[in-house]
Parts: C-alpha cells; structure tokens; sequence
C-alpha cells in the first residue's frame, strides 16, 4: 500500500506501475525508467549526501569572492572581478564562493512577526514557548495522515497535524473540486483581477478539503528560462516582472480564502533533468548521482530568478518551499546563502520554508541553513528520506543546532496558522484521501465545488484565448457545415481521469481527449470536462449547423477516406491538437506529436478553410503550417481545465473577441533560444550554468535580433486598436501594496522611502478602432540606461477591457522605484541610474507604437 502511494507522487515510480512503460512524448525519447528505486535515505544523518564520494574541491578562487552583503559583514566591498552586468554568455565565479551552505556564515534571522503579522506572532511565539523539545520537532516534521503532506501535531495544545496538498490547479487527489485552468493559461489572460479570482476559488475548495497549506502557486520555479522544461505551464509568464504580479496575485488570492500558499519552488529551478535521485537519468551511479546544480551569477539572481519570489513575500505568502536542485553546488533546502540570507534575511521572509518532497537531503545541514519543515518525512514509509522527528530532537540534545532554532522553524509555522485564523475557526476534517486516490467516486468525498467557479473557469478560458494567425477564419460566420478533426476535441475515451491523479501516471495512450492540464503533482482530477465538440453541439442547436468529426488519427487509410469525404464539402474546418508535458521530465523537442502533425497535413490538403486550436503546455513548432494558405487561423487555448469547450466556443464564434496574449516568446525554432537550457549530460554532479544571465526570453531574441515566429506579448483581436497620447505622470505616491516589507537594500533610500514607491504613473489612451468590442492588453517596456541592460523589459501591463467599437479608455501603469532599478553587484543593493530611460507602450514587446523618456 505504501508502495502505491509512492507512484502517486514520483513520476519516476509511476512508470514502474504501468509495465508497457514509454511515457507519453518526451519519454519515449529518454531511456525507459528502471523500477522503483529502493528507499535510499537512512534514518539518520549518513543520508546520501553524505555517504556518496566526497565532492570534488572547489576549483582554486581565481577572483576574489563576492563582498559579503552587510548583514554578515560591514566591510565595504570591492570586489571588481564578480561580473558588473549580465550580458549573454557571462562567466561566472566559481560556484562556491560564497560558500552557500555554510550557516556560520550565512546566519539563520529570528522571525519576528514582521510588518503585519505581529500579533500572530505574538501567539505563536507564547505557544511555542511552551512546547517540548519532542513537541517542536513533532511540527517540523511530515508524518502518515490523509494528506500528500502532513505535519506531527501536538495535541497538549490543541494544534493539529496541518495537512498539505498539491497543488497548482486544484486539489489533486480529491474529487468534489475542480480542475482550474493552469497557471500559464491565467498569465495568458493579463488579467491581475482574474488571476486573483481564480486563486480564491481555488483557495476555498483547498479550505473546505481541510487543507491547511496548499502547495501553491508556481512563483517563478521554473521561470521558463528553457522552452523546454517539462512544467513550466504550472507557472506562469517567463518574465520577472510578469510572474512578479502574478504571483502576488495569486498568493492575495488564496490568503483571502484562508489558507495558507506556499509559493514554490526557490530557486533557479528550471529544470527536470537530474532534479532529483529519483527521476534522474541512468547515471554511472543513479542513486547517488546529485541534483543539477544551477549556477547563477549575483545580478542575474536578483533581477530575474528573486523577483517574483519577492513579490510572493510581499503579498504576505505564509511558506515558500525549497526546490530539488542544487544552487552553486548546495542543495536548495540546505542552502543557508538563498534561504538564512535571500530569503529571511533580505526578503525579511517571516513564514517557514517547506521542502520539495526528496529536496531535504540530511538532517544537520537542512536544519541549520534555513529549512523549517521536511517534507513528507516519515509520510510514506520514510520513501524521500526519514529526516528530523527524533534526530532533531538528538540534534537539539546534542548541541548541533540550539533550540533557539528549533523554536524559530516552529514559530514560523505556526504564524500563518495563527494569522489565518486557524485556531479559532479550524478547517473541517479531510474531506479525500490522497494515500489512495481513486479516479473516480471515493468513499471519502466531500463536494465543495460552487456553482460560480464553473463560470469563472470559462471565463479564463475565454480571456486566455490567444490567436496567432487570422486570414479570415475567425470568426466563425456562422458555418452550417463544420469539420473537426483530432482527438483533442473530444472525450478521452478511457473516461474523464484515466490518467490518475497525476495526469501522467498513465501510459501513453491514456491520454487521449482534449487536454485540459499537464502531468505530475501540478494536475488534478476533472469532475467532468466540457469538450471542444460538447460547446459546438450545443452551439449547433442554435444555429442549426451540421457538425462532422473524425477524432480517431491512427492514420489509417479508412481514417483518410473518411476526412476527405468530411472535408469535401466543410464550410469550416477545426483540427484540435495538442502537446503535453509533465512534471520530472523535459520535453525533448518542440514538435506536434506525429499522429497529429499528419491530421493537420490532411486537413490543408482538403481544405481552405482550417482553424488550427492548439492545447499545449508550451510552444509547439508550428513552422510547417504557420504560413500554408490554407490554414485561416491558428488559435493557442493552453490548459483550460474541466470548462475547456465552453471558454473556447464562444471565442471562435465571436461572442468574445480574443484578448489573450503571448505569456513567453514563441520561437520558430529550438535554435532561437538561449543554448544550453537543459543540460542532460549524466555525470555524478551535473551543472548548468546560466551565461545567458538575464536574457532569457524575450531579452535574448532582442540582444541578439532573432525574429521569433511570434513575440512576447502577442496576440490578436477581432478588432483593432490605436494607442495615443502617452503621458508621464511624475506625481509619485508610497507604497501601499508591501503586505509584509522586504530588507532589500537601495540607495536612494532615506529611512521613509520604499523601493515599492510608485515615482511615476504612465497612461495611454487605447482606442478600438476596429467594428466589435474588445479587450487590450497595453503594455510598457522600459529601456534602462545601464550597461549590460537588457534592450527593453516589460514593467508594466493593463488589460483594458471591453472597450467598444469606436470608444477608448486608458490604460495606466504605476512604476515603482524597483521597476526603474538595477541590482548593483558591488555594493549589494539596488539603485536607479542617471540618464534617459526610454519608456515605450503597446501591444506587444515588438509593437510599441509610443515611446517616452523619463529621467530620475
Ligand atoms: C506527534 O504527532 C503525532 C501525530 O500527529 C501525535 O500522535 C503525537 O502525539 C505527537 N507527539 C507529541 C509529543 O505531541
Ligand atoms: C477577502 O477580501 C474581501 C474584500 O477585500 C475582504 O472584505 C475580506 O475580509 C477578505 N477575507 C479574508 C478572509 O481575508
Ligand atoms: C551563486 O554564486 C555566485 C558566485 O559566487 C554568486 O554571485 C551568486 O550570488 C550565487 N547565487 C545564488 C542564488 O546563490
Ligand atoms: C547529533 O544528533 C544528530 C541526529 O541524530 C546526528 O546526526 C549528529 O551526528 C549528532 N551530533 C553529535 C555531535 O553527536
Ligand atoms: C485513445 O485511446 C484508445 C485506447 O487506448 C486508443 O485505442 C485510441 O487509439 C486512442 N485514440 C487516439 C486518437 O489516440
Ligand atoms: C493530399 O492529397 C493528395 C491527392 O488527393 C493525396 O495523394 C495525398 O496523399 C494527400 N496527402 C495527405 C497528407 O493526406
Ligand atoms: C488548399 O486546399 C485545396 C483544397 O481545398 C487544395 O487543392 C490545395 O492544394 C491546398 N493548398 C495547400 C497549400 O495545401
Ligand atoms: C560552468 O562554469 C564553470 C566555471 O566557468 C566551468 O568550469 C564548467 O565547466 C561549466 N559547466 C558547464 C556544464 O558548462
Ligand atoms: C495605493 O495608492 C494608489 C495611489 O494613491 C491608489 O490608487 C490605490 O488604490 C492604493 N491601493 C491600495 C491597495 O490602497
Ligand atoms: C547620479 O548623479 C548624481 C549627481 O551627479 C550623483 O550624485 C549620483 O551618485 C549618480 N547616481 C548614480 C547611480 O550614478
């Protein structure tokens, strides 16, 4: 029984389950998955770690190490050599200069309640006063319980086990929730009001399971520095700024219903690959072989990966969760530089940092450098390595960490329980089981789902809607004779949640249907879904429309005599493809499976009139196709949840205009990226070096004047619009939006000020100037006059919506001191410098009809 809850959680494992094992696309590619692996972790502290062969020693220092920030030393620094700008291909220090897993160094912050947790604090400190050395390691602690995570409780003082639970589109492993739409496929939406909306409702269905702390939202691990990566699409925008908003949104969101998110996953995670011991490739020596290591420079980790981890602080997020990879060579839940020092020091972070499940390595060095919670710990027979629980009170005994430290994990724990309210109002009993989660009518079943949600799943849908290509396509004119081709737009004919509740612990051809959301701990069960061809039936009973579909592509010639037959005589034609990724598995290459690839060269070979919809977790190579006459219209609907059809019909139809735009850069090619996104080289300690510093994305086919098939922020409408009358603003205001207040440093700062401060408000007029109403997504790009800077970089967006034909409205965008910053190597605090900023406003990053300057 244990071992079945283990492939429920490890990719890796799932394959082990399923014996024909070729997992869909990306790892039929890889070498299949040997079985499970055998528990690894000890019970005590030889964890791997520490038994596998001592590291290598570090390569000699060829250049001094990088100052110390202040808080460890006032020493004014002068290092010259660390790199004073990023630009493509930066060479980086050795990546243990800083000596990132040292505690003595990096020192772990007593929490103190911060800006406007005081009063839980307060609390949570009195009760942990009273606590027993066993009592406070018992809540640092995962243990069994109903839940993917549950802590030790302390029954003495009335707190329960809390119960954590993925994750990012619902809670997975329960039925009576939904599936939301995925992170990407709000970030595609621009919408801050809906990305806000859906992270409530999410929030109160987590609330009403009885899950304390839901393992949620993506805030920036991954970022989408590789177009590659297996599970981006559970975060959102690959743009610092963008998935900043995002994710402040989203964490406002889900503390409005009562819970506490956990912002994930810290940092620099941007890879699949050798993650873990547990889904790495075969190496020489899997067990023991390390996580990849992420080496990234000072200025690139604070203007890229740091940024919306920071925004996920202010907006008050109650626990970030440390990732599977090594940062400079120490692992992520035991690196006291990015968790004692980024995180709660600089960050001023007051709530606890959670584990990866397999990311706690070993009990001293966690425990020291920052980690306050281990996760699953015994939960599942001690599979991801049996940490802390009685070591930590050996520990404690033993002088290897004092108690002060010890009731500093727990008092950060227990805060957001207090701040929440958790104690006076307590959650209701697990309403599922996640050891054993049935993919259909559990005994344990609770339904929390309201009737609103189903609206504003659709609604999401609608507003993430990106269209790419029209030549006349869409919108649809009321075709009385319509095609559709592809599996995509129908049924997965194995039954809604054939592929468990991992979405991917399924063979291959499980994964039949429209796709609604990507593998791993990120998915989660659909209660139903509202197919393509379910919104086109009913839209059918009202405009009286004939609607043919052949939704097998096994490309038989039967299959072929049937599409041209259907084709023939179509008014329209609609191929629904798709592309899927997961979690613990890159993807090898941007292709459309094959099966699909040849639906759409039959569909252009017997019509003149294809609408391509595409359901993907990430840019797909379109190239083939994007410019063949025949093709009218190329629509992108990501990973719309259990409404999918609904949100989409109604668009293709024209009842919406599309408003959704590009949340990454979609290229023609894997060769426009940055090289070396995903390093797969299967050595005892993989590394990947990020040379391409801040230029990823968009910033790297500006530098480098790549032309990308379609660019960062793009989208289409069904009207048009006319951007005017830019105007700056200079009446600045303080900021209000800091729920808690970071310690970053900045040079203007007088004691008063905030790096928060609004110090200008830009606005353009947008004008619709097309025949139908419409949404826009305005953005502002701002060029810094800095050395080393990228060309432009997006720090502001403003959906406009539903300007009417002829009408206009203004779009406006605050911009805070830290949007007009840089982050200075040498004396480890931002500033803004002198010179002309160029600030541009328009559709897209590559449509910037208006521009003006600003000066500081
Ligand atoms: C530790 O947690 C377990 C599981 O909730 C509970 O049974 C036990 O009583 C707790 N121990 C202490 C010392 O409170
Ligand atoms: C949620 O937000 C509303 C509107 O701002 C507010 O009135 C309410 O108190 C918030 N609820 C919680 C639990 O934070
Ligand atoms: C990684 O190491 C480099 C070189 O010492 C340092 O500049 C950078 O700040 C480190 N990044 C993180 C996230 O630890
Ligand atoms: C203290 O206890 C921990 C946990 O059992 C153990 O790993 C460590 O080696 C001990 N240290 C000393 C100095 O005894
Ligand atoms: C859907 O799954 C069924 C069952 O495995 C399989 O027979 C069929 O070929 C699949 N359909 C498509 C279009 O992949
Ligand atoms: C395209 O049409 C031609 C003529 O009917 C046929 O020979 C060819 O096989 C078709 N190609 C595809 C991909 O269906
Ligand atoms: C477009 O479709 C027509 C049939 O409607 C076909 O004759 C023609 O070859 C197709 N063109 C391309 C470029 O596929
Ligand atoms: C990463 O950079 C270091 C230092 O420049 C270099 O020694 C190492 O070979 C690089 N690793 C990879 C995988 O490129
Ligand atoms: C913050 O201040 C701005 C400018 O004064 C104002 O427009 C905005 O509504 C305020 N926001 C909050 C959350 O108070
Ligand atoms: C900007 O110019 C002022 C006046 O010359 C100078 O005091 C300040 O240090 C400069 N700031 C930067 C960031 O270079």
């Amino acid at each position: 029984m244990k071992l079945q809850v283990l492939f429920l959680v490890l990719v890796a494992s799932a394959h082990a389950v399923s014996d024909h094992a070729p997992e869909p696309g990306p790892a039929t590619a890889h070498a299949a998955k040997p079985g499970p692996p055998a528990p690894v972790h000890p019970d005590k502290d030889d964890s791997p770690a520490h038994a596998h062969p001592a590291k290598p020693s570090p390569p000699a220092h060829t250049q001094p190490a990088q100052p110390s920030p202040p808080v460890v030393s006032t020493s004014s620094p002068t290092s010259s050599a660390q790199p004073s700008e990023s630009s493509p291909a930066t060479v980086l220090p050795p990546p243990d200069a800083l000596d990132s897993g040292n505690s003595a160094k990096w020192i772990a912050p007593g929490a103190n309640g911060g800006k406007s947790w005081s009063n839980a604090f307060a609390k949570a400190q009195a009760v942990v006063m009273q606590m027993t050395i066993e009592e406070m390691a018992n809540l640092t602690t995962g243990t069994d319980g109903l839940c993917v995570g549950n802590t030790g409780s302390v029954p003495r003082l009335n707190i329960p086990s809390l119960c954590l639970e993925d994750g990012p589109v619902g809670v997975r492993g329960a039925h009576g929730v939904s599936q939301f739409p995925a992170g990407l496929t709000s970030a595609a939406t621009w919408d801050r009001d809906l990305i806000y909306a859906r992270s409530k409702a999410m929030g109160q269905e987590f609330h009403d399971q009885g899950v304390h702390i839901p393992l949620a939202p993506v805030t920036g691990g991954p970022l989408g520095r590789s177009v590659l990566n297996g599970r981006a699409w559970e975060g959102t925008f690959a743009d610092p700024y963008a998935c900043g908003e995002a994710s402040y949104q989203a964490v406002a969101g889900m503390l409005n219903s009562s819970v506490a998110p956990v912002a994930k996953h810290f940092i620099a995670y941007e890879q699949e690959t050798f993650r873990d011991q547990y889904s790495a490739f075969p190496a020489p020596d899997q067990a023991a072989q390390l996580p990849i290591s992420s080496n990234v420079d000072d200025k690139t980790t604070h203007e890229v990966y740091l940024w919306a981890f920071t925004e996920a602080v202010r907006a008050g997020t109650s626990h970030i969760m440390c990732s599977y990879n090594r940062i400079n060579d120490t692992h992520a839940c035991a690196n006291a530089y990015s968790l004692n020092y980024l995180l709660k020091t600089e960050l001023n972070f007051q709530g606890s940092v959670v584990s990866d499940w397999g990311g706690q390595w070993d009990n001293v060095d966690s425990a020291r450098n920052g980690l306050d919670m281990g996760m699953p710990g015994f939960g599942y027979g001690g599979f991801f390595g049996s940490f802390w629980g009685s070591n930590m009170v050996d520990m404690v005994n033993n002088g290897t960490i004092t108690e002060q430290v010890l009731r500093d994990k727990v008092i950060r724990i227990l805060t957001s329980y207090y701040h929440l309210g958790m104690d006076i109002n307590p959650l209701p009993d697990v309403g599922f089981n996640a050891l054993f989660p049935l993919s259909y009518f559990p005994d344990r079943f609770r339904n929390v789902r309201k009737p609103g949600t189903t609206d504003l799943i659709r609604e999401i849908g609608s507003s993430s809607v990106t269209l790419l290509k029209n030549t006349g396509g869409l919108p649809l004119n009321n075709p009385q004779r319509i095609a559709v081709l592809g599996n995509d737009a129908s049924d997965n004919v194995l039954g809604v949640n054939a592929c468990g509740s991992y979405g991917s612990g399924c063979d291959y051809q499980n994964l039949n249907g429209t796709l609604t959301t990507g593998g791993g701990s990120g998915s989660s069960f659909a209660p139903y879904i509202i197919t393509p061809i379910d919104a086109l039936k009913q839209r059918a009973i009202e405009t009286g429309a004939e609607i043919g579909a052949v939704i097998s592509q096994s490309g038989s010639a039967a299959e072929t005599a049937a599409i041209s037959e259907l084709l023939r005589t179509a008014d329209a034609t609609l191929v629904f493809v798709n592309r899927y990724s997961a979690e613990a598995v890159d993807i090898p290459d941007l292709s459309i499976p094959e099966d699909q690839d040849f639906l759409i060269a039959q569909a252009v070979n017997y019509s003149s009139n294809v609408v391509l919809v595409i359901h993907s977790t990430g840019v797909v190579d379109i190239e083939k196709w994007v410019e063949n006459e025949n093709v009218t219209a190329i629509v992108m609907a990501y990973l719309p949840g259990q409404e999918a059809g609904g949100g989409l019909i109604p668009v293709l139809y024209g009842d919406i205009s599309p408003s959704g735009k590009l949340p990454w850069t979609w290229g023609k090619s894997i060769d426009d990226y940055p090289p070396n996104g995903i390093i797969d080289d299967p050595v005892f300690s993989p590394e990947v070096n990020f040379t391409e510093g801040a230029f990823i994305d968009y910033r790297w086919f500006d530098q480098k004047n790549i032309t990308p098939r379609y660019e960062f922020g793009f989208g289409l409408s069904y009207t048009t619009f006319d951007y005017s009358e830019l105007v700056i603003d200079c009446t600045g205001s303080s900021d209000n939006t800091s729920y808690m207040a970071t310690a970053e440093k900045f040079a203007e700062s007088d004691g008063t000020n905030s790096l928060y401060d609004v110090l200008f408000t830009a606005s353009a007029v947008i004008t619709n100037s097309g025949n139908v109403i419409g949404s826009e997504v305005a953005q502002l790009y701002i060029s810094i006059p800095e050395e080393g800077q990228p060309i432009r970089m997006l720090r502001g967006f403003d959906k406009v919506k539903d300007i009417k034909a002829g009408a206009c409205a203004t779009a406006s965008f605050a911009i805070r001191r830290k949007d007009v910053s840089v982050w200075s190597v040498v004396d480890q605090q931002w500033y803004v410098p002198n010179g002309t900023f160029t600030i541009a406003v328009g559709g897209s990053s590559r449509n910037l009809p208006l521009s003006a300057t600003w000066t500081p």
